[in-house]
């Protein structure tokens, strides 16, 4: 290739001659409501340049991230590791995606992921959470010749029809049925699970070990008797790892905190990616894909144009090779014990706070009903107008006046959840609690900016926007 075949498109350019149209670009042509939603909240930042668990906006001020992309930057952003896989891979100028050949990295990460789950031996790579999960949800009810498929309430698995179906929040499945034939059960209820069993129609249950909606572990013991249950009943075990996989919560993979634990299939995304290339890996066991992939004719009856894409996969081996270099599955233990108990302690100051609880760093901060009756009016009005706006009021001034990115751990809950980079230290836990003690006092002095901000959500709730 020449030099003169890359000219006609700069990046630098475009970016430079249009970058400031970002918000008004997505009010036009993209999903119109976020631009709406940032401006509504003070989150219409102008954000230039990232590293590590850090960003900075347009006046070189640093912003904590202590959301990591909803997951996906568990090495912080830029990894250098991950870069120069990335550069290395295109320089490589391989022969990709020809989709007839068996390139290298695909099966090199792939046993490097089953390194990790000894009792599963074969993977398949998607390009995102959802395709992982609808994989899943094929290769067990396809394996099994059962149509059902059992979740938990307020499960979250992704927003494709098929991961939709065992979606367990109302606001985001009404409006789309009909979905697949599948059933909701309490997570932790093991009567249900084997009444649900018991008419034999159920392919598998699945479940994420901790949930993210809320930060919500299954309680202890279940995962194990509900895999007995559903083996004995031969149903399926559906590990969701997308969000707590690759050493989110202290372990490599959190159905791991529990002994005895080994789900027929595991699903993973998010993280493994590196923060660049968009990747899903479903694991499963051997007798599974057999059956799938059962002849030659069938071998491409589950497939991805672009699973298994060079970059994907590079990205993917490089992101397990820092996590072990870095040792950051001890870090996310060490450093999320750390950011848990220092927020623990809080809950004897501040009325308002009322639990802290998650694993390695998965964390949820939930808020409640405060004793005393000034503030107890207060919280009154905004449960009134909307469950969650208390959330909302902290997560708010984290970012404007402390700098640090925090959500809100889903609709219609007082739960912000902390899912940073695995990177973090205690810098960073020193300013996040820092940050939040101070947000806590002002909301417990009960008058100033917090509680105005709180009667504006309010009105906007209440006028219906
Ligand atoms: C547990 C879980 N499963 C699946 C998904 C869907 O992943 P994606 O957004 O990559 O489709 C998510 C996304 O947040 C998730 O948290």
């Amino acid at each position: 290739m020449t030099a003169d075949a890359t000219k006609g498109f700069d990046l630098a350019r475009l970016l430079a001659e249009r970058g400031g149209e970002r918000y008004d670009l997505h009010a036009r042509h993209l999903n119109h409501q976020l631009p709406r939603m940032l401006r509504t909240i003070g989150f219409d930042k102008v954000y230039e340049r990232a590293e590590g668990a850090y960003f900075w906006d347009s006046e070189g001020q640093d912003y904590l991230d202590m959301l990591a992309g909803f997951g996906v930057m568990g090495l912080g952003r830029h990894h250098p590791v991950v870069r120069k896989a990335l550069h290395d891979v295109l320089d490589a100028s391989l022969a990709d995606l020809t989709r007839f050949d068996c390139p290298p990295l695909p099966g090199l990460l792939a046993e490097r992921l089953l390194a990790h789950t000894p009792h599963l031996d074969r993977v398949f790579f998607g390009n995102s959470g959802t395709e992982a999960v609808e994989t899943a949800l094929k290769f067990a009810r396809y394996a099994t010749g059962r149509p059902r498929v059992l979740f938990c309430t307020h499960a979250f698995h992704g927003l494709t029809v098929g991961s939709l179906s065992v979606n367990g929040e109302d606001g985001f499945r009404d409006g789309f049925a009909p979905l697949l034939p599948d059933t909701a059960i309490p997570m932790g209820d093991l009567e249900r699970l084997e009444r649900e069993l018991e008419r034999g129609d159920v392919a598998a249950l699945v479940i994420e070990p901790i949930q993210g909606k809320g930060v919500h572990e299954a309680p202890p013991g279940y995962l194990r008797a509900a895999q007995e249950l559903l083996h004995r009943h031969k149903a399926l075990l559906i590990a969701d790892e997308v969000q707590t996989g690759i050493g989110r919560t202290g372990a490599f993979f959190a159905h791991q905190h529990e002994s005895g634990v080994e789900p027929d299939l595991v699903c993973v995304a998010k993280a493994l990616s590196g923060g660049y290339v968009p990747v899903g890996a479903t694991l499963g066991k051997d007798w599974i894909f057999k059956k799938v992939y059962s002849s030659m004719d069938r071998v491409l009856v589950h497939s991805a144009s672009f699973g298994s894409n060079a970059q994907a996969m590079a990205a993917g081996l490089a992101v397990l090779s820092v996590m072990e270099d870095e040792q950051l599955v001890a870090n996310a233990h060490r450093t999320g014990e750390l950011l848990r108990s220092r927020l623990a302690a809080l809950v004897d100051r501040y009325e308002l706070l009322h639990e802290v609880r998650g694993r390695g760093l998965m964390i949820g901060i939930e808020f409640g009903r405060p004793k005393s009756l000034g503030l107890r009016s207060r919280w009154t009005m905004l449960q009134a107008a909307r469950k969650g706006l208390f959330a909302q009021m902290v997560v708010v001034p984290l970012l404007q006046r402390h700098r640090i990115l925090t959500q809100v751990s889903g609709d219609h809950l007082e739960v912000i959840k902390l899912i940073p980079p695995l990177i973090i230290g205690e810098p960073e836990v020193d300013r996040f609690v820092a940050a939040f003690s101070a947000v806590m006092d002002d909301a417990h002095a009960g008058g100033g900016l917090m509680w105005d901000f709180g009667r504006t959500l309010v009105k906007q709730v209440v006028g219906g926007r």
